[in-house]
């Protein structure tokens, strides 16, 4: 039995990848910042499957949250499975917010640092000692940081920060046999930024190769493959999931 924490897993990308995960037989502990009832609906729907599944609430850009979380975590994870370590972790949890660089105010450009690098930094940090030695960390980037897109260069420029992150995890990390990857969606159909509209989901529809936008079940199943042992040998890798946007 393996276990997995999935930061932001109330809703969209984070939802779908905590119910894969489950599929395949994995524990679950998702977190939420604001929206706890979504977040226990998808505890409720993987139970409902026969899986296990709990929520946590987490702020990731409060890093100085970070090590109560972290002590809130090993107490689940006593109480739940009574054991010390969990093994894979996703930093998933992200806003999105459209604003070209022209007017970008330091509080948005703040704000989505704290969220997109500073948050998966230091909370990969504070779990690091409760995660089992073999573990394997995915971080949530995205296709804007190879393909500008206009609006949001803050955005982007720190999903790019979390891709070279991600390469310095698995050198320092790999002591431990601890992977670490990221995975860049394309456009997905979620929520984030207010979702996508009619006319802008047609256009991204348009630059990529198979035809349509993303769902997240598309990502959600990778990541669950991702975490897999068939992809034991994946490691330091940013892995586009776009189904081949603007190549
Ligand atoms: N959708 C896309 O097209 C796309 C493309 C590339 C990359 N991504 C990335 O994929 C990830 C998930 O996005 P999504 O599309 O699933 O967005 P979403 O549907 O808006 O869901 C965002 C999730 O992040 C959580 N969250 C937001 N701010 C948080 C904070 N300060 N602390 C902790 N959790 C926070 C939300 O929790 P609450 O609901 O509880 O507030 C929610 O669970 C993000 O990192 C995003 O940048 C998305």
């Amino acid at each position: 039995m393996s276990i997995v924490i999935i930061t932001g897993g109330s809703r969209g990308l984070g939802a779908s990848i905590a119910t894969q995960c489950a599929r395949r037989g994995m524990d679950v502990i998702i977190t939420y910042n604001s929206n706890r009832q979504s977040a226990e609906t998808v505890v409720g729907t993987i139970e409902a499957d026969g899986g296990k599944a709990i929520a946590l609430e987490l702020d990731v850009s409060d890093s100085a949250s970070l090590p109560a979380f972290r002590d809130t975590v090993g107490e689940a994870l006593e109480k739940g499975w009574a054991v010390k370590t969990f093994d894979f972790l996703v930093n998933n949890a992200g806003y999105g917010l459209y604003n070209p660089i022209t007017t970008v105010t330091e509080d948005e450009f703040d704000g989505l640092f704290r969220v997109h690098l500073k948050g998966p930094f230091f909370l990969t940090q504070v779990l690091l000692p409760l995660m089992a030695d073999g573990g394997h960390i995915v971080n949530v980037t995205s296709a804007t940081s190879r393909v500008a897109t206009a609006g949001v260069a803050p955005y982007a420029s720190f999903k790019g920060g979390l891709e070279v992150l991600t390469r310095y995890m698995a050198k320092e990390f790999g002591e431990r046999r601890i992977r670490a990857n990221s995975i860049a969606p394309g456009a997905i159909r979620t929520e984030l930024g207010g979702g996508l509209t009619q006319e802008f989901e047609a256009m991204l529809a348009g630059q990529t190769a198979l035809g349509r936008v993303g769902e997240p079940d598309d990502v959600g199943r990778m990541v669950a493959s991702l975490l897999s042992n068939d992809n034991r040998w994946i490691n330091a890798q940013n892995i586009e999931v776009a189904g081949g946007y603007i190549i």
